[in-house]
């Protein structure tokens, strides 16, 4: 720490920056290959800042397999040509177990009957490139190409946190090409096309065509962007080596920081081959990414020689595919779906169809930006996707089936179910139903109204609820309080004990102060927080429901967003309906006098949070705090008069003992608003 105000000679310099880049690469390889990190996020960052702090001091000492030059490079204007010193070649499929047999035949007649071992690996379904480490240092990379020869992507490469810059070893061999899989998660993949829907940018097919056109960018920094993934799998010209088996290939790869997947073992018997085989297309749909078969290799590098190649194929592998999960089939209908928190969902009804071992017949159309890039139309003929345990979606309409009868689909502005308001907030790609008493959101919406930061209606859980609403005897909220006793002993399990203390709590609630009223509301992004805020501020329902956008911003903690958001749930006729009753049933409607003005026992005094609370996120404490009086600080100081902590506290926590100051509970902070 101190270091940094003292400017370092170049020895120095170069021996810290070495350094760091070893803790660099060291955790890079705990994170990315052995998915087991030894230190925190902040604690890396620290060290990157610092070496790129040391980097900017030195330039002279910047070189291209420094950590810090991932993300670099300037944006090329194409591609050069990579001539493979090695070709690389693509693989026979098999597609049942009679093809395997027949391959395991064709090997051990070549091979005259030696015993034949296999290594078998999922076949990853990304895109080959090829890495060259001249000494241990990256210095090229490139697709696969046509296989004699592919483009240059080194730039791009390099920007993926997988890839090492240098290999972790002390003698590297001179020359080392090895061949891999790039691809992208099926999350990332996800999350990808949700930024780019909202964007209106077109969509990616599937992972395979997100990575391949992540790392055909002539911007490294748009690949920088991606989150991309290698698993090594192949070694192609070497020199300087001498190993004997794939299998020693591959944990020589573990052992210099080469990314391997970890469902590969060895077999010593095709039975022992085919099991796995089913093993993991077992596994097919909890895995993270895609794999499209398992590729079937013979183990012994010698007899990988004696059997070669034919033209573009090795003799010694096999890909066992899977059944495809891409099919094609006609959008019968599209629909919206209410969510059970009011979220409209659009999906298309399909002509029902086989994809990957079960029938299809509806696919998801995620949310409105997507329904736009899609441009899915109803009659259209489409490529529809089953990956992992996801529903199953559209991928793309086939232009050139339609016959100009298809329909374009608009999105519908009210509540297919209850015909309310649909709302979408900046920023949201969600579009909801804001009625406080559509069917679909009931219970759901219940359940919050009754919780315990809310009116806390003690005894009313999520199954009585469920009962209730069966029964037809709550259509919304307000209906908890005008119960009739009588008919619910119509409903089972529910004794005169148990009726009574249900009246009773309900009574209860009436009681709960306005703030928690409004927050029972289940106005979306309204917390315990921004309820209080409200509350505070306007002082009745009345003026509340009456407020507009501008008074609504005016307050402190009201965004552009919750204010929107308050206008919209406000002008909703349902609403307002609602509201009304539970005004005629005697809740809570207006602040009471007698708390105001607001106790401030926190004063003039300087607050630290640390760690997870129970009933607050982190921005609620802190609104807590102000509200209470007190200035809310990030880091400990002998100026800090309490801190609060939750579990998992930080540094923070530690700090504080060592200054002596007083560490309080959430509890010891609800405390506060009792005085
Ligand atoms: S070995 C000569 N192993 O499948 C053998 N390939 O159709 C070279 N692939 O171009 C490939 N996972 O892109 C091998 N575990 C794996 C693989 C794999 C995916 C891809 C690779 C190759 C294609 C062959």
């Amino acid at each position: 720490m101190e270091k940094q105000d003292v400017r370092l000679s170049l020895d120095e310099a170069r021996r810290e920056i070495e350094s760091l880049r070893e803790q660099i690469f060291y955790h890079d390889y705990r994170y990315y290959v052995l998915d087991s990190p030894e230190i925190s996020d902040a604690e890396y960052d620290e060290l990157m800042r610092r070496l790129r702090q040391l980097e900017a001091e030195f330039p002279e000492l910047i070189t291209p397999d420094s950590p810090t030059q991932r993300v670099g490079g300037q944006p090329l204007a194409g591609f050069q040509q990579v001539e493979h010193r090695l070709p690389m070649l693509s693989l026979d499929n098999a597609f049942s177990r009679d093809d395997l047999l027949a391959f395991h035949e064709r090997v051990q007649r070549r091979l005259q009957g030696q015993p034949v071992s296999y290594v078998v690996e999922p076949k990853i379904d990304g895109l080959a490139v090829s890495l060259l480490y001249e000494n241990g240092v990256f210095v090229r990379g490139a697709t696969r190409g046509d296989g004699e020869r592919g483009e240059d992507i080194t730039e791009n490469l390099r920007t993926i946190p997988s890839v090492p810059l240098r290999l972790r070893t002390k003698n590297p061999p001179p020359v080392l090409e090895v061949r891999g899989e790039a691809y992208m998660d099926r999350q990332d993949f996800d999350e990808l096309n949700r930024l780019r829907a909202e964007k209106g940018e077109p969509l990616f097919a599937n992972p395979r065509n997100a990575a391949a056109g992540s790392l055909r960018q002539l911007d490294p920094k748009v690949t920088a962007s991606r989150r991309l993934n290698v698993f090594f799998y192949a070694l192609g010209y070497h020199e300087g080596l001498e190993l004997e088996s794939h299998w020693q290939v591959l944990e020589y790869f573990k052992s210099i920081g080469l990314r391997v997947n970890s469902l590969i073992e060895r077999c010593s018997s095709i039975d022992q081959v085919w099991n796995l085989c089913e093993r993991i297309h077992g596994l097919r749909d909890s895995l993270t990414y895609d794999i499209d078969g398992v590729v079937v290799k013979v183990d012994s590098l010698a007899a990988q020689t004696a059997l070669g190649s034919t033209g573009h194929s090795p003799r010694w592998a096999v890909a066992l595919k899977f059944p495809p999960e891409e099919a094609t089939t006609v959008v019968e209908d599209i629909i919206v779906q209410v969510g059970r928190t009011g979220a409209l969902t659009p999906l298309a009804i399909l002509r029902p169809v086989e994809v990957a071992g079960s029938t299809v017949s509806r696919a998801t159309l995620h949310n409105a930006d997507v329904l736009k890039a899609k441009d899915v139309r109803i009659g259209d003929t489409v490529i529809i996707r089953k990956a992992g345990d996801v529903i199953p979606e559209i991928v793309k309409p086939v232009e050139s089936k339609r016959t100009g009868k298809e329909r374009i689909f608009t999105f519908p502005d009210r509540c297919p179910v209850c015909g309310a308001e649909v709302q979408r907030l900046p920023g949201e790609a969600v579009t909801r139903c804001i009625g406080k008493a559509c069917p679909a959101q009931l219970v759901e919406g219940l359940v919050h109204f009754a919780s315990r930061g809310a009116m806390d209606i003690e005894g009313l859980g999520p199954a009585l609820i469920r009962q209730l609403v069966d029964a037809g005897f709550v259509k919304d909220p307000s209906d908890l309080y005008f119960l009739d006793p009588e008919k619910l002993q119509q409903l089972p399990r529910m004794g005169k004990k148990s009726i009574e203390n249900l009246m009773a709590a309900v009574e209860a609630s009436k009681k709960r102060p306005f703030a928690r009223v409004i927050f029972a509301l289940g106005i979306r992004l309204v917390g315990e927080a921004a309820a209080r805020e409200l509350a505070a501020h306007f002082r009745s329902m009345e003026r509340l429901m009456n407020a507009s956008r501008e008074e609504l911003q005016a307050v402190p903690m009201i965004g552009d967003r919750i204010a929107e958001s308050v206008v919209t749930f406000m002008s909703e006729p349902q609403n307002r309906r609602v509201i009304q009753r539970l005004a005629e049933a005697g809740v809570t409607m207006a602040e009471e006098e007698e708390t105001a003005p607001a106790a401030r026992p926190l004063e003039g005094k300087t607050v630290v949070l640390t760690g997870t609370l129970s009933k607050y996120s982190r921005q609620e404490a802190a609104e807590l705090v102000r509200s209470l009086g007190g200035r809310v600080t990030s880091s400990v100081s002998r100026n800090t008069d309490f801190v609060v902590a939750g579990s998992n506290p930080g540094s923070k926590l530690t700090r504080a003992r060592e200054l002596g100051i007083p560490v309080l509970s959430e509890e010891d902070l609800e405390g506060f608003l009792k005085e």
